[in-house]
């Protein structure tokens, strides 16, 4: 079955480009003893190859859980969803971490790092696990560390580097595989704004390589670098729109907070909620764009 591919035909025949992430009615619900906890109730979605879109919402909007289905490591309670051409919703154990080690980086906010492990030895052990020898893992591993800048820290453990180059060495490790898709979830979350404003010089680097990025955030200075931002609320899609600042960095910041505000096109005041105010996030720092009015965000 060879379904790995971006190209492929719509039901009705047509030849196109589809997308490398189809997420459709897509709902996830946790049973805690006699309660249920509906994280996700119906989300719909897709995303080209090379887009860099960030998924902000409130703490328990669905973020986390969106994230972990479709980098395939939970599964949906219902719906379905495409990654790289194959439905994902039904596979194997096996199948989707197949699906996952060719398709798809994951980062996330804690680095999970292996204590006492070093640089060279994280970043290989994915490459390994798939049956790579030691030596070949070892050398991917440094290029994907010199990647991302750490070409000399290849013998470092985590303890020995900083909160941001120990998320670089993350960004390696799920880069070593050569993924299509890199997933990342709130991965400034735990760096200082210096070291967080690196990560997302590099996670542009990436994107100029083009890399499919999702990024989930509360930070709307993050989510301001995305071509798209898309907001959950209650586990649903509130609101899907185009980013233009994410486009063009370059745009003074007067024009561009006008320009962002006119590319909401799913009208948040017609939710009735303020949320159409984070368009002017771009222009202010991440501190100032998430107080205030976002801080349910
Ligand atoms: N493993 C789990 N078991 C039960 N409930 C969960 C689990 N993970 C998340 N939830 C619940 O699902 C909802 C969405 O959580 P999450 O996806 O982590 O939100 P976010 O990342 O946006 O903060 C929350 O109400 C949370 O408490
Ligand atoms: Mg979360």
């Amino acid at each position: 079955m060879n379904q790995n591919t971006a190209h492929s035909h719509s039901e009705d025949g047509a030849s196109h480009t589809s997308p490398v992430i189809l997420v459709k009615e897509l709902t996830k619900t946790y049973i805690m003893g006699e309660t249920e906890v509906h994280a996700l109730r119906s989300v719909s979605f897709s995303v080209n190859a090379g887009e860099y879109i960030a998924i902000i919402g409130a703490s328990g909007s669905g973020k986390s859980t969106l994230m972990n289905m479709l980098g395939l490591l939970d599964r949906p309670t219902s719906g379905s969803y495409r990654i790289g051409g194959v439905e994902a919703a039904e596979l194997s154990k096996d199948r989707m971490a197949d699906l996952r080690n060719t398709q798809i980086g994951f980062v996330f906010q804690r680095f999970n790092l292996l204590a006492r492990t070093t640089a060279l030895k994280q970043v290989g052990l994915p490459l390994f696990y798939a049956g790579v020898s030691g030596r070949e893992s070892a050398k991917r591993a440094a290029a994907a560390l010199a990647r991302v800048g750490l070409g000399d820290r290849l013998d470092h453990r985590p303890e020995e580097l900083s909160g941001g180059q120990q998320q670089r060495v993350a960004v390696a490790r799920a880069l070593v595989n050569n993924p299509g898709i890199v997933l990342a979830d709130e991965p400034t979350g735990a760096l200082d704004s210096h070291t967080g404003s690196e990560l997302l010089a590099l996670f542009d680097e990436l994107h100029a390589q083009g890399i499919t990025l999702v990024v989930v955030t509360h930070d709307m200075g993050v989510a301001a670098r995305a071509q798209r931002i898309i907001t959950l609320r209650d586990g649903e899609v509130l609101e899907d729109r185009a980013n233009f600042a994410g486009q063009n960095e370059a745009l003074p910041a007067g024009p561009l907070s006008a320009s962002i505000a006119n590319g909401a096109q799913n009208g948040a005041a017609a939710h009735g909620s303020n949320h159409a105010q984070l368009a002017v996030g771009a222009a202010m720092p991440a501190t100032a764009a998430t107080g205030g009015n976002h801080e349910d965000l």
